[in-house]
């Protein structure tokens, strides 16, 4: 089984789906693997590391045309769907919920496609898992980012020159990026505050030494599996009343808040932002879904009443090569787990497999189908 690993061509990105202590890993398994020229520059592995780690490294085309599986970080386009065979296996994520047409195109060309953004949130499934290890790099960037914009420093600070008083970070969101951007503003020395509709947040929250604050759910069921729902307005106007008085106060806002499958919710209003520290910064990470501050905008740096808004992505790219090497560590363990030996088990009843497959030899599979 040959296992070939593509270039990323999305702009901007600098990630590889497989980096070459992992290249070494599937060799020793008897896999063989072929990489694209250049394929892991951006996150700093040369081809000449993949070569000594056992791959053959090999133009484009070649890599389409000779591996069994082809893997990638972003979804498959249009261009690379022109060079894919029938019989091949594709690996990346899809977000089939969202682009019907790319899974219409991949089942055209008889291949078959598995999403790695649709592993399921299992404890045994955990070590596949792209959106966490990828988002936890997120939440530790976005302090980072923010660390950068803002006008203070985070730690208390004795000088001769006079004390200087810790930043006051509030993080909106306790997910996994949310939960990392509590433990880096907390290394860096600020005073931390976090709020999330779903409870259970509320002792991670506390075990990283950071400050829960609590909304009254007055009897609403506020998540789902795990997952947040899509809060009412009455739950809103709580939230606002419990975390007017951190977020009037903080130096540094980060938001994380997402509910799958909708647009982000709205956290922070104008009206909260013109009541906000002069100087405040705001990085708003649910900017792709419509954002958590009304104001955000995808990309972007608003300015308003002396409150700087930075609306971004949850996106790894700038530490690329650590987030390569995790999206490496979980690719392997998702390969092993589908694989005996070194060939394919297709057991569609298995929970993992049933979720990740999305086309099977051209065939849309039932969680492909958006209706
Ligand atoms: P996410 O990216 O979907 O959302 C981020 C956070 O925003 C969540 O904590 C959510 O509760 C919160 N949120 C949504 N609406 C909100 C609102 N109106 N106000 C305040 N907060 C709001 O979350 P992520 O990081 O994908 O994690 C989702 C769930 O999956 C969590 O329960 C997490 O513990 C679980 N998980 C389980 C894993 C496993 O067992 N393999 C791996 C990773 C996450």
């Amino acid at each position: 089984m040959k296992i070939g690993i593509l270039k990323e061509t999305q702009k901007g990105e600098r990630r590889v789906a497989i980096s070459p202590n992992i290249v070494k890993q599937l060799i020793d398994k008897e896999f063989e693997v072929i990489v694209e020229e250049d394929a892991g520059t951006s996150s700093s592995f040369k081809d000449s590391n993949y070569l000594k780690a056992g791959a053959i490294v090999e133009k484009r085309g070649v890599v389409f045309k000779e591996a069994d599986v082809l893997v990638k970080i972003n979804p498959f386009d249009e261009d690379d769907l022109k060079l894919v065979n029938k019989g091949q296996i594709l690996m990346s994520q899809l977000f089939h919920k969202s682009h019907p047409e790319l899974i219409e195109a991949i089942s055209k060309t008889g291949a078959s496609a598995f999403s790695m953004d649709a592993i399921p949130r299992i404890s045994r499934a955990q070590d596949m898992d792209v959106l966490s290890s990828q988002n936890n790099l997120a939440g530790y960037k976005a302090v980072i980012r923010g660390a950068y914009e803002m006008t203070k420093i985070f730690p208390l600070m004795m000088t001769a020159a006079g004390t200087i008083s810790p930043a006051r970070v509030l993080v909106y969101g306790v997910g996994v990026a949310g939960l990392q951007a509590i433990a880096t503003a907390k290394r860096l020395g600020a005073i931390v505050e976090a709020t999330d509709i779903r409870p259970e947040t509320k002792e991670q929250t506390e075990s990283l030494g950071a400050k829960f604050i609590s909304v009254d759910h007055n009897g609403e069921e506020t998540s789902e599996k795990g997952y947040a729902k899509v809060a009412s307005e009455d739950y809103a106007r709580r939230q606002q009343e419990a975390v007017n008085k951190s977020l009037f106060e903080a130096d540094l806002v980060i938001t994380t808040a997402m509910v799958p499958g909708r647009k982000a919710p709205v956290l922070i209003t104008k009206e909260q932002v013109d009541q906000m520290k002069n100087g405040a910064v705001i990085i708003d990470l649910a900017a792709a879904q419509g954002g958590n501050c009304a104001l955000s905008k995808m990309n972007k740096e608003v300015i308003r009443n002396g409150v700087k808004i930075i609306g971004t992505t949850i996106s790894p790219e700038s530490v690329s090569t650590n987030a390569s090497e995790l999206f490496a560590k979980n690719m392997y363990n998702f390969i092993m787990h589908l694989t005996e030996g070194n060939q394919f088990e297709w057991d569609f009843d298995e929970e993992i497999t049933d979720e990740t497959l999305i086309v099977h030899n051209g065939i849309i599979r039932k969680n492909g189908k958006t209706n």
